[in-house]
């Protein structure tokens, strides 16, 4: 059970795991998508100016895959909370998927891109909703500009987004809950470790909690871990007092 005072500020970061149960494969586990394509041929810029068909290729897959997927009982428990906790509840999601949006959460950071979006990848055009899929050899979408259209997903090696109103969402929260994500990839694995760090009084500032069918990387930085699955656990996990 999952204790939120009328006061606490929630933050919750989740990750693939919170989809699984909606069938969309994860990254690190078994099946996960690093285990059949390599980060280096699809998930870096330097692949997609060498081969930008094969990154369409794997993009267009995922879509394909996510437009199939529905919301599980995990993301729908996560509207619920927003509903009650409104503006004290802060979401971050590493998941491109729009599950939590079709959950019923209406506030949704997603700070590694949209699948369902795309953008150039010269000119300043803002992202735009495009659930197109290209199966080799289409031509690669072109911009107005000349510049190629690739997905806004953030790739390895580049910024993630909404960095700033993430952090400011941290230094707020009082609870950080972390959701079915393995805890290897930064920044967000540390965001653990930044709510942790003490306030003024050198107490450690939020309680921190993980839900995961196994412990993350960085589990030693939470004071709780509830061991399941994100469907199973999050719907019987919050007392609102
Ligand atoms: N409920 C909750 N958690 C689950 C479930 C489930 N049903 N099934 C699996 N998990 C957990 C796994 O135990 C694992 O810890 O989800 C986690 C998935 O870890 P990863 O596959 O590493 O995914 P994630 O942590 O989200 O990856 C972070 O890495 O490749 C990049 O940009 C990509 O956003 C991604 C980032």
């Amino acid at each position: 059970m999952l204790r939120v005072s009328p006061t606490d500020r929630v933050f919750i970061l989740t990750g693939a795991g919170i989809s699984a149960e909606s069938g969309i494969p994860t990254f690190r586990g078994a099946g996960g998508l690093w285990r059949t394509y390599r980060v280096e041929e699809v998930g870096t810029p330097e692949a997609f100016r060498r081969d930008p068909a094969l990154v369409w290729e794997f993009y267009s897959m995922r879509r394909r895959a996510a437009s199939a997927a529905k919301p599980n009982p995990g993301h729908r428990a996560l509207a619920q909370l927003e509903a009650d906790l409104q503006d004290r509840l802060f979401l971050c999601t590493q998941n491109v998927d729009n599950l939590h949006e079709q959950g019923g959460s209406a506030r949704v950071v997603h700070m590694h891109g949209e699948l369902f979006k795309s953008r150039c990848d010269t000119c300043p055009l803002p992202p735009f909703d495009d659930a197109r899929t290209f199966d080799p050899p289409a031509e690669i979408p072109r911009c107005a500009c000349g510049g190629r259209i690739r997905p806004h997903i953030c790739w390895f090696g580049e910024v993630p987004f909404h960095l700033d109103e993430i952090f400011r969402a941290l230094g707020d929260c009082t609870v950080f809950l972390a959701i079915g994500t393995s805890g290897v990839v930064e920044p967000a694995a540390s965001f653990v470790a930044h709510v942790r760090g003490p306030d003024r009084s050198g107490r450690g500032r939020a309680r921190t909690i993980y839900v995961g069918p196994e412990e993350p990387a960085n589990s030693s930085a939470f004071t709780e871990c509830h061991l399941g699955n994100a469907g199973e656990v999050l719907p019987n996990l919050f007392r609102l007092e």
